[in-house]
């Protein structure tokens, strides 16, 4: 039996395939649990686990905090945290590495979002307790994308062989880097549909590569593909990832999900979005039977009580077997001087953090916001 005692998450990629879909199979048992897809009533008190969740939010989520605080509840332990960097003592001065280490002589386990990209490692590295990344600024979403796996999994039954169209703003999307490397190393088919300013990172298209054996097709029209998916992943266009105050406005409206698109989509393709959702899908679409996306969002809390369930040791992960491609992994650089040139990645604004590189694909990258050395923000 595989175990995630004691461990971190940060990225998807530290997870093998048979642990993703054993997640996915707790997750699984926890809905039954819960009675999730129907009615919430009052059920019998699960037993009292002596057990923490603190989860220490830099940035506005909805999703992905209440999920994880309902999680712990509804596993009998409780949770604690802050949902605003200006409620915490980061309105202070007081570094990340620092806040974590406190907070992690109060909890048992921590949830973190953070504006910085590579913010969850430096977590890890300051914390006493496993450590889960909620979102780190522009790079990576872990359990965003187990929630998304666990809707697939659920409505098609399998992975292997789906065809997974991702659609808009690939270039900032944080669920999309950590989703598209996951279903490529699952067996399934990745197209990227973005305008052209907000194409998917080259490192991230490498890392489908490296599972599939080739880049992935990109194109700007979702018209030209729709009809060949089996499932249409949508993203908002991220307006605070932009470099100028503003600048999303030149993509606004460059893509839109409506009753038009759906006419030219297969009947059993899945329209999914990890929310929240502006302007990119028409609320038309939500009684379309293949609008999965708030049955997406539910499947939230079933996945993060695996999850958790798994990190603190009261579950095994069922055993399960997947034939995965599996990813290279990253080779540390030594005798690299230099500094991450993205202005967004923790290794800039943190103190005491040094820059570290690996190299991944054939590119120096760095190791914690992933961003190729010289690329710039
Ligand atoms: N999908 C997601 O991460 O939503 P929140 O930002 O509301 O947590």
């Amino acid at each position: 039996m595989a175990s995630l005692r004691g461990r971190s998450l940060v990225s998807v990629d530290e997870l093998t395939g048979a642990e993703i879909m054993g997640l996915l199979k707790l997750a699984g048992d926890m809905a039954k649990a819960i009675g999730f897809g129907d009615s919430k009533g009052a059920r019998a008190p699960m037993a009292p686990l002596d057990a923490i969740l603190a989860a220490m939010f830099y940035e506005p989520s909805t999703r992905t905090r209440l999920s994880f605080e309902s999680a712990m509840l509804r596993l009998g332990g409780q949770a604690t945290g802050f949902a605003q960097s200006t409620s915490s003592s980061a309105a202070k001065g007081e570094s990340l590495a620092d806040s974590v280490r406190i907070v992690s002589g109060y909890a048992d386990l921590i949830v973190i979002r953070h504006p910085l990209e590579g913010a969850g490692r430096v977590a890890v590295r300051a914390s006493k307790v496993p450590v889960i990344n909620g979102g780190d600024g522009a790079h990576l979403h872990p359990t965003q994308t187990l929630t998304d796996l666990f809707l697939l999994q659920r409505r098609k039954g399998r992975i292997a062989g789906l065809k997974v169209g991702l659609l808009g703003d690939l270039r900032h999307g944080r669920t999309v880097h950590s989703l598209a490397p996951a279903l490529a190393r699952l067996g399934a088919e990745v197209v990227c549909i973005a305008p052209p300013q907000l194409g998917m990172p080259r490192p991230v298209l490498k890392r489908v590569a490296e599972a599939t054996g080739a880049l992935p097709p990109e194109v700007t029209a979702v018209d030209e593909v729709v009809g060949s998916l089996d499932a249409l992943y949508v993203t908002r266009v991220q307006k605070e990832r932009f470099e100028e105050p503003g600048g999303h406005q030149d993509v606004v409206g460059a893509y839109r999900v409506d009753r038009a698109l759906l006419a030219k989509a297969p009947p059993e393709m899945l329209v999914m979005h990890p929310l929240p959702r502006v302007d990119e899908i028409d609320p038309a679409v939500d009684d379309d039977p293949r609008a999965v996306y708030f049955e997406q969002a539910d499947g939230g809390v079933p996945v993060r009580m695996a999850l958790i369930a798994a990190m603190l040791g009261l579950h095994d992960l069922p055993r399960v077997t997947v034939e995965e491609r599996p990813l290279n992994a990253l080779t540390p650089v030594a005798d690299v001087t230099d500094h991450c040139d993205n202005d967004r990645c923790v290794t800039v604004h943190e103190p005491g953090v040094p820059p570290e590189f690996v190299t991944f694909a054939g590119e120096t990258v760095c190791a914690y916001c992933e961003r190729p050395l010289r690329e710039g923000g």
